[in-house]
């Protein structure tokens, strides 16, 4: 009777614990107008395409556990979607954002309310529209604090500065993007790069309007730093100050100490900076790391960090001593860039698959596509040719009657086919000499089918075809684990022994060293259609992309949800 008793107050105590957890869960009710608002930057005016007339975008701020509403209502001329890049959405495609991936955008004038749960994830993640170049100017950041009372794996700073790197073209960036699309030749290298949206001190007509960020001496602040960039790897540094790694892509990180990064578009990674240095003002700058045998921009963007009562130049009004200047890396300094992403380790032991189902090798890089007239205007790449890319000689080429998404769920023919190459159509010397009859990639819009709970492994390899190059990879729906990279090309029979299945580190988003390979793991825990491309604007517009058809698993629990009523139709 007694231990009856005992037994009913345990369960009462589970309840009410059960009961607070679910009450600390929060749902965070957001409108996202889509609007132009007039954005003066390198002299000039342009009619910007933003967020509730802000540029950068708002910043959300949630805890693991909450629920979103956010409704993006188009007041802009263009179609648009958003995506929240590296939110899970577990059986919930229908949130993720690519358009004609997932959704069909949404239309000027109309509507969508993107609904999530933020399950089982924290850390620095962002948003971005994923409609042609958009994301140029729409984006933010996206923060995911850990469950109330849940703790850090090491000691957090009270302070917490997101620093949004991004590109900006003294143009209409969907001008540029026409332009490119008309011509086939690469798209106009940005203007400058900005930090929260201000180039710095280095530009025309933007001294005044540097970012700058007080810090008191002794203080420790966490930087959330985020590449929204559209188009260029970065380096960043502050001068003068050590920067403590200890996340990427909102996984915690071993931490290490280190006094460059290097950040790829679509990458975050937190650092921890201690304020320990002559009270003073210091830069903090970035500037292109180039890997690719083309044309970038080479500007460097600044912001300062200002020790609050470091001493001024006497005499004239406000003179301020000039800030340090950080050293930065050469353009094309891999070897510092490779350095960099292989200190990168998993806070703890990963839970990484051991056993692989799904052996995926994909070739990765750019091509060429021959024309018929090389003069015509529509052929200004190399040669008289168009720019094309490609994953396993296939150019991606997005639907435009439906998304894959919603074809997939209706079970509607003739927007794709299920019949991705795992592996490249021919072997080749990946990285050597690549014979010019291997340029030119097939279009089409395939997908590669995944069993529900399968256990993937995809080798992403780099070629040289028209160059080599770093290109982040991104996968939606999921994070992975980067078990393995080296320079070159792969080797089934000898790489595969040193791959780290210990503690690799979690990412959403990993650059393939340029010339080289990585090698990524993952289960395909969440059913529905993800996408999977490069981060680099112009290389997905190129084609650089496929798309992976998760598979339900048994019932409910296992099977994608149903769409939502006002999902977007095309
Ligand atoms: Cu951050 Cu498909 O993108």
């Amino acid at each position: 009777m007694e231990s009856l008793q005992r037994l009913s107050f345990v369960f009462f105590i589970v309840l009410v614990a059960y009961f607070a957890f679910l009450a600390s869960a929060e749902l965070h009710v957001r409108e996202f107008v889509i609007e132009p608002k007039p954005v003066k930057r390198l002299c000039r005016t342009h009619q910007s395409i933003t967020v509730n007339g802000q540029f950068p975008g708002p910043t959300l701020e949630v805890r693991n556990g909450d629920s979103l509403a956010i409704t993006v209502i188009n007041r802009a001329r263009y179609n648009i979607s958003i995506h929240w890049h590296g939110i899970r959405q577990l059986r919930n495609p229908w949130a993720d954002g690519p358009e004609y991936i997932t959704q069909c955008p949404i239309r000027p004038g109309q509507s969508y309310t993107y609904r999530f749960t933020i399950e089982d994830q924290e850390g620095t993640l962002w948003w971005h529209a994923h409609s042609r170049w958009l994301r140029a100017t729409v984006y933010g950041a996206l923060i995911i604090y850990p469950r109330l009372g849940s703790p850090y794996p090491f000691s957090m700073p009270k302070r917490d500065i997101p620093i949004l790197l991004g590109e900006w073209w003294d143009r209409n960036p969907m001008d540029v993007l026409r332009q490119a699309q008309f011509t086939g030749a690469a798209a106009n290298v940005s203007d400058a790069y900005t930090i929260n949206g201000q180039p710095g001190d280095l530009y025309r007509c933007s001294r005044a309007e540097t970012v700058r960020f007080p810090i008191f001496p002794g203080e420790t602040v966490q930087l959330r730093v985020i590449n929204a960039g559209m188009n260029q790897e970065l380096f960043f540094s502050v001068a003068n100050h050590q920067l403590t790694v200890v996340e990427t892509d909102s996984a915690y990180t071993k931490p290490f100490t280190t006094s460059v990064i290097m950040i790829g578009p679509g990458q975050t990674t937190n650092v921890l900076l201690t304020a320990n240095q002559r009270p003073g003002h210091y830069y903090m700058a970035a500037r292109a790391y180039n890997s690719a045998n083309a044309p970038f921009d080479n500007t460097t963007t600044t912001a300062i960090l200002e020790y609050v009562n470091a001493p001024t130049r006497r005499g004239r009004g406000r003179g301020q001593i000039a800030p340090v200047f950080p050293v930065l890396p050469g353009f094309n300094d891999t070897a510092t860039a490779t350095a960099f992403t292989n200190r990168l380790r998993y806070w703890k032991r990963a839970p990484v698959p051991l056993q692989v189902d799904e052996n995926l090798f994909f070739t990765v890089g750019l091509g060429l596509t021959n024309c018929s007239n090389p003069n015509s205007p529509r052929c200004q790449g190399p040669n008289g040719t168009r720019f094309a890319a490609s994953i396993n000689n296939q150019s991606f080429v997005l639907p435009r009657r439906n998304s894959i998404m919603q074809a997939y769920y209706q079970g509607m023919p003739g927007i794709f086919t299920t019949d991705f190459p795992p592996v490249p159509p021919v072997q080749f010397d990946y990285t050597g000499n690549v014979s010019r009859g291997l340029w030119q990639p097939v279009k089409g819009t395939k997908a590669y089918k995944l069993k529900y709970k399968a256990n993937v492994q995809i080798v992403l390899q780099d070629t040289s075809i028209v160059t080599t190059e770093n290109h982040p990879m991104h996968l939606h729906g999921y994070q992975f684990y980067v078990v393995g990279s080296g320079f070159g090309n792969f080797n089934p029979r000898t790489d595969p022994a040193r791959f780290n299945l210990y503690d690799p580190p979690e990412r959403n988003t990993v650059g393939t060293p340029p010339g080289g390979w990585v090698a990524i793991r993952f289960v395909a825990d969440n059913p529905g259609a993800w996408f999977m491309h490069c981060h680099i604007d112009s290389h997905l517009g190129w084609g650089l992309a496929m798309v992976f058809l998760v598979e339900n698993g048994r019932g409910q629990l296992q099977s994608v949800q149903a769409p939502p009523l006002d999902l977007p139709r095309c």
